[in-house]
Parts: C-alpha cells; structure tokens; sequence
C-alpha cells in the first residue's frame, strides 16, 4: 500500500467551474471573488472577508491595517510555519515567541505574558494543526494591555472554541488556502476576516495597490488580488467543508481508537471547549526519526511539523541578533510526526498506518 501524507482533491465540478471563469474573459476583481468573499464570510459567520493571494499576504495586511508598524512588538509562537514571523518583520515589527502547552501545541497564555513591554501592540494566536488556542485567557491580557488580536487560522478552517468559529475571536483573522490545507483553491489563496468595518476597508485598499478607485490610490498598497479561477475553485469547494472536517474527525477517532495505550505513544488531544479539525494528526514519539523511517519503508508517507522551530532558523537570528530557548517548543520540534489525514481516507488505509505505527512501537529491540 501506498499512503500518501494528503491528497489534495479535485473534482469534474472544479473543472466546470475552471471553464467558466476561462469563458468568461474577467481573470481578477470579478464576480467569482465577491462571492466566494460573501459565501467565506457567511461561513465563518463574519461580517466581513477580503480574499487575498495567500495566507502570507493575508498576515502582512491583517498586521497592516491593525497599524502595526517598525519597532512595535507582536507576540506569538515559534511553533508556526515561519510566515506568521515574516509577517510581523514585513511590518518592521519585532516578534517576541511564546512557548506552547504541551496539551495542543498552541500558545501558552501564561508564557506570552512574561512577554508583554511597552512596545506590546499585537498578539498572534496560531490554531496549530486546526486546534484552537485557548482564547479567553488570552482575550483578557489583550484588553489588559490594549493589544489588537490577529488570529493565524491558516490551518483551522471550521475549528471552534467554545462554540464559536475561530475567525472571530480576536479583531482580524487570517485562513489560507495553500493546497493541503482543510480548503484549498487548488493553488495559493487566502483570506482575511473582520467584523470592523474599518479594518475590513483598509485591507481591501491595500490589497489592490491603496486604492477605492482605479487612478485614485491612497495608500502605498500591494498586488495580493486573488485570481477568479482560484475563488470558483473555492466556492466549489466550501460547501463540502464541514463534510470533509466531520470526515477528519472519523479518521482522528479511528487512529485514536487503534493507538491510545501503544507504548510511549503520545496522541494528539481536543480541549473540553475545542472542536478540532485535524488539519495535521501529529502523534509524538522519541523515536521519531526512526519511526518515520519505518513508515516510509512500508509506503506510508508522514510529515514533521515542524522540525526546525521559526525562532531556530537562519533568518531569526539574522533578524533578531539573540537567542531564545523554548524548552516546549523545541522538545515537540524533535518528536512530533504527522500521519496521513485526508477526508477520502479509507478504513483500511488507516488500519494499515496504525498498524505500522504499533508495529514499530512493540517490536522487539
Ligand atoms: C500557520 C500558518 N500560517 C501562515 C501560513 C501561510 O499561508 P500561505 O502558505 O497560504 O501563504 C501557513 C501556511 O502554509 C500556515 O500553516
């Protein structure tokens, strides 16, 4: 068997969609993205949402509109892929890294707080692996210290906390649509939502080079338009988002059901007030390396996010000239690996990954 890590989809209704947009001669700034804009928000239950070309561009002009500018200090987590960072520098600011809860590999509220100064603006909670962080101590220091909340929900399409749709628990939120993620344009994509009206405005001005109309630019803007053909791709595609999350969650519960109590083996976990949508289904083991190893040898495919936390990477230090030590962060860096997860899973796939996995666990040495 041959397994792979995840399967972007593509149906004959993505193609129908594709020809019509290629028909109709409107490329960018059409009716495809209005909708697709109308129909996100509408999911997410948002007033409103500007797609934009990636989740990276969605970050730089979330930041942006919030007024982020040089020398302000944003905290968030290293345990990221490294665009949340780039973001914060895009700006001129200055990241300050959290550690995480050992629990759902998100910020550890109580560690961000040892972070705050006077230069404190912003706070970037990441929804690692489509697992909410836990917002409501992290609202209060926000509204302690007068902190604009940027949530980076590029990987949690459709999660909630306490019954609400990550999107709208901070001021401004970030999704992505890079092709593996829980929804996808089949290509680069992304989105930003608001329920403020004036920063919904500034980043759509931003987006299309400072602009309302054509030769009256305002602002020194940016081209981060999304194209029409990967807004039909998604509007294809979100009515089938709670579907395929719903499906996440049947794998999640099958792994889990075939590994809880294997050796060593650490599972991933869903808070009390969490829905978790499985973007990535990280297991934990100290033999990781090894582990992967033996699961490419029998064709499975697995994935390590992330093995080199951002605040260990070249360009932090080169940015940033200190180091930082992230005991958390750095420990799960070493030992968390990803197993396939995708809806179109079957059964018998991942029967055949748990199988492997304790397999490798209870081998004899
Ligand atoms: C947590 C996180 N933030 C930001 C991004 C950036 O999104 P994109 O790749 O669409 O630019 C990603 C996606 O890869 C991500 O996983």
């Amino acid at each position: 068997m041959k397994i792979p890590l995840a399967e972007p989809f593509a149906s004959q209704d993505h193609l129908k969609a594709v020809k019509e947009v290629l028909e109709s001669g409107q490329f960018v700034n059409g009716l495809q993205t209005k909708e697709f804009e109308k129909e996100f928000a509408k999911l997410v239950g948002c007033k409103n949402a500007i797609a934009v070309n990636s989740g990276t561009a969605a970050l730089h002009l979330a930041l942006l509109s919030a007024g982020i500018k040089r020398g302000d200090e944003v905290i968030t987590v290293s345990h990221t892929f490294i665009a949340t960072l780039e973001s914060i520098w895009h700006v001129g600011g200055k990241p300050q890294v959290a550690d995480i809860d050992d629990r759902y590999y998100t910020m550890d509220v109580t560690e961000a707080r040892k972070l705050i100064s006077d230069k404190t603006r912003a706070i970037i909670p990441v929804h690692i692996f489509g697992h909410p962080v836990d917002m409501d101590p992290l609202q209060e220091l926000a509204s302690e210290h007068n902190l604009v909340i940027i949530e980076d929900a590029a990987q949690a399409h459709g999660a909630q906390y306490k019954s609400r749709s990550v999107g709208t628990l901070g001021d401004i939120a970030c999704f992505s649509f890079y092709p593996s993620k829980n929804l996808t344009v089949c290509g680069d994509g992304g989105m930003i939502v608001t329920q403020n009206d004036e920063l919904a405005g500034r980043a759509k001005m931003l987006r299309d080079h400072g602009r309302k109309e054509k030769y009256a630019s305002e602002l020194v803007g940016y081209n981060y338009r999304i194209s029409e053909i990967a807004s039909a791709i998604g509007r294809v595609s979100l009515p089938n988002l709670s579907r395929w999350n719903e499906e996440r969650r049947n794998i999640a519960s099958r792994y889990e059901h075939a590994l809880s109590g294997v050796g060593d083996l650490v599972l991933p976990k869903e808070a009390d007030w969490a829905r978790h949508v499985y973007h990535v289904y990280a297991i934990r083991h100290p033999h990781r390396d090894a582990l992967a190893q033996w699961l490419s040898k029998n064709g499975i495919q697995t994935g390590k996010h992330y093995p080199v936390p951002c605040h260990l990477q070249p360009v932090f230090a080169k940015m940033e000239h200190k180091s930082v030590r992230l005991e958390r962060t750095e420990a799960a860096a070493n030992e968390l690996l990803s197993l396939p997860m995708y809806p179109e899973m079957t059964g018998d796939e991942i029967d055949y990954v748990a199988g492997n996995v304790r397999k490798f666990i209870e081998r004899p040495n």
